[in-house]
């Protein structure tokens, strides 16, 4: 079978694919079908932070596969209970709604706040501009990216996007129907772009002031991303509901919408559902890769992020066309001063799987495993391909 040649032809074209077909992976390398070894810095885009093929992931998940692999949510399955538990002990007292994905995560929040206003007549959403949550309706609607809007229209009502960081901007999209506020930590597909500790501060005392809820996509700033479990916790401001996909369960698909206590009881029977959602194989995986996220692990992210954020600092000394060095803990990106596509293909060729967002921003998010040697690998591949890229400009 031709790999390429038969994807054109049977899957609908969405996606521009990298040239390469991947068969194996492990810890923070894959292979491709030649053989060929890779060090891979994107994750999946931040799915295996634990490493790809985890072993304990991979352990529970075979485990629980042999035992019973779904019944429905009509029944009791002690897995999701325990990682809802596990989740709720390691973050704040509230209640978990477990789906299968990032946007179906925010979809949950979305519909929840919309439940949460009805008395009171508020249904907005204040999300961002150039956020990213998800390519349903609703979340489409909510990611503040023009581009992505384009064919879809009309668009869910009710969402209105405010600038990142600027509480002015903010203040004159509230009014008397505003629910809530979404908003990532760090914009990850937006172009690594981080939210101010102050800014998110100041939306913490606005959302407590006019009675809105602070929700915080954490699909991939999560489960250990930026050296701790959530990024909230990172910046210190606590939000009454977060989203969580991605990486949550070390590689299988799941997502979770997390609601502080009092607004957990919102939904009642019959308000939302999912056939899949909190399935016993993937709550399963997760609870091992909680396991896996210990304090010493996640100290190392901070320390080898750190060290990779200092290590491009003095690479943007040597190589002009870098605009700036952004990140926190293993979520890092810089802004190139041209398009980095070729940059991305360079790296590929060269054995270093990264990745480009925004045109011109080179993002990196690899396993939380990677080692500063890793990093050291990393920063003279990106230099080699900057200095081909330029050189051909
Ligand atoms: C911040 C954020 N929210 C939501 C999503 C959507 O997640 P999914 O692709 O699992 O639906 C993504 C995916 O990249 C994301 O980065």
């Amino acid at each position: 079978m031709d790999i390429k040649k038969d994807e054109k032809k049977y899957i609908m074209q969405t996606y521009r694919r990298n040239n390469v077909v991947f068969v194996r992976g492990k810890g923070q390398y894959l292979w491709d079908a030649a053989g060929n070894k890779y060090l891979d810095f994107f994750a999946g885009i931040s799915v295996c932070n634990a490493g790809h093929c985890n072993p304990a992931v991979v352990a529970a998940a075979q485990k629980q596969m042999g035992a019973l692999m779904h019944t429905s949510n009509l029944y009791y399955t002690g897995p999701q209970v325990t990682l809802a538990r596990e989740l709720i002990t390691r973050s704040m007292p509230g209640k978990v709604f477990f789906s299968n994905s990032g946007a179906e995560a925010n979809e949950c929040a979305i519909k929840l706040a919309r439940k949460w206003g009805e008395f009171t007549g508020k249904y907005e959403i204040i999300t961002f501009k150039n956020s990213f949550h998800g390519r349903t309706i609703a979340t489409l609607s909510a990611t503040g990216q023009e581009k992505f809007h384009a064919h879809f229209k009309p668009l869910l009502a009710g969402f209105k996007h405010a600038v990142l960081n600027s509480i002015d901007s903010v203040n004159q999209c509230i009014s008397a129907k505003t629910a809530a506020i979404l908003i990532e930590p760090i914009q990850g597909e937006g172009g690594v772009a981080a939210a101010d500790v102050r800014f998110l501060k100041d939306l913490r005392v606005l959302c407590d002031k006019k009675r809105i809820l602070l929700m915080f996509d954490e699909i991939q700033t999560g489960m250990g991303r930026t050296g701790n479990l959530f990024a909230w916790q990172t910046f210190r401001v606590r939000p009454d509901v977060f989203t969580l996909a991605k990486s949550l369960a070390g590689g299988l698909p799941i997502g979770a919408t997390v609601v502080a206590a009092p607004y957990a009881d919102t939904f009642v029977y019959g308000d939302h559902g999912s056939t899949f959602g909190g399935n016993p194989v993937s709550c399963a995986a997760s609870l091992a890769l909680l396991k896996f996220l210990t304090p010493s692990l996640l100290k190392r992210v901070k320390a080898t992020g750190a060290y990779f954020i200092e290590q491009l600092g003095e690479l943007k000394k040597r190589q002009s066309c870098i605009r700036e060095v952004r990140g926190r803990g293993l979520m890092v990106g810089i802004e190139l001063d041209f398009p980095g596509r070729d940059v991305v293909q360079f790296c590929q060729d060269n054995g270093v799987i990264i990745n480009c967002t925004q045109d011109t921003v080179l993002r990196f998010l690899p396993p939380l495993v990677v080692t500063t040697a890793d990093v050291d690998k990393v920063i003279d591949t990106v230099e080699g391909a900057l200095v081909w890229a330029q050189s051909k400009k």
